[in-house]
């Protein structure tokens, strides 16, 4: 069933655990993740960047959306769709237009008072129909795999714990991306980032309302499942998700480019649904729905 994403998330919160938010940029992984997430009994959120290459026309973007509603309304198990980065006022707005049942704005980059600012605007907005917003305080940057040093990111902030209280309060916002110690994007290789559980576990005691971690892929499972049980509510993968799929599409193609049988897409699809049903178990989700 369709749900917003609080309905899932206030839930997963009180609960102590988390749900994958995978990155679904195209429309084969729609049913795919909806299949893993019906398999596990688990609640899922389709998280949608309008970056994505599937969604660079106004056309293209109705399709998608119209495709990830009605897999989601005719799912057995609630799945919320979720604008991932949303860049601006208008662009969330949109985006609700479109259908989705949840929407971020990132103002991350932004000084305090504009975020503040700009995130307050949004969540005016989209409270008056029903749709809940995320947003994010700190800045999580990129990992830069060729820094060995699991804390040079990119364009990295950690999240100030003495200024939590004032950005809900004051914001009205609904979920919060927090950056503990977290990056985007793949990390050098055998490299598994300090995540900063005395920061999070400050800021879980300061609102009770869900914290997101972005940048999930490559974070170590024992994190990711102490990070849920400590308030993490949910988390967005990607490249680990991209790179599962992507592995079994090339050894799919290997073992039958010669017998006839086109296996690229097949197992592409394939290793992307296992990933999210290997980190549904991680993240505690499962037999949740
Ligand atoms: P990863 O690709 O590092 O998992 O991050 C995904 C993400 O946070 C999307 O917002």
């Amino acid at each position: 069933m369709l749900v917003t994403m609080d309905k899932i998330l206030n839930k997963a919160r009180q609960e102590g655990y988390g749900v994958i938010a995978p990155s679904t940029f195209s429309l084969e992984l729609i049913g795919c993740a909806i299949e893993a997430a019906e398999k596990k009994r688990s609640p899922l959120i389709l998280n949608i960047n309008l970056k994505y290459d599937a969604l660079q026309t106004e056309e293209n973007r109705e399709i998608f959306l119209y495709v990830a509603r009605e897999r989601a309304m005719r799912a057995s198990v609630p799945v919320a769709i979720n604008l991932d980065h949303g860049a601006d006022y208008p662009t969330v707005v949109r985006a609700i237009h479109h259908g989705f049942t949840s929407v971020m704005l990132d103002a991350s980059a932004k000084p305090f008072e504009e975020n503040i600012a700009a995130v307050k605007e949004v969540v005016h907005t989209a409270h008056s129909i029903g749709i809940p917003v995320e947003a994010e305080l700190g800045c999580v940057g990129m990992a830069d795999p060729t820094f060995l040093i699991e804390t040079k990111y990119t364009g990295s902030s950690k999240t100030d714990p003495a200024l939590v209280a004032e950005y809900v309060e004051r914001t009205g916002v609904d979920f919060l991306a927090v950056s503990i110690g977290n990056a985007h994007g793949p990390y050098a290789k055998n490299i598994v980032p300090h995540i900063d559980f005395d920061l999070l576990e400050q800021i879980a005691k300061i609102t009770p309302i869900p914290l997101v971690l972005h940048g999930g892929s490559g974070t170590g499972d024992e994190n990711l499942t102490k990070a849920c049980q400590m308030g993490i509510s949910k988390i967005n993968v990607g490249t680990d998700l991209m790179k599962i799929a992507t592995d079994q599409a090339i050894a799919g193609y290997e073992e039958n480019a010669n017998k006839g049988r086109l296996r690229f897409l097949t197992n592409y699809v394939d290793g992307y649904r296992d990933g999210i049903e290997y980190y549904m178990d991680v993240f505690g989700s499962t037999h949740k729905a």
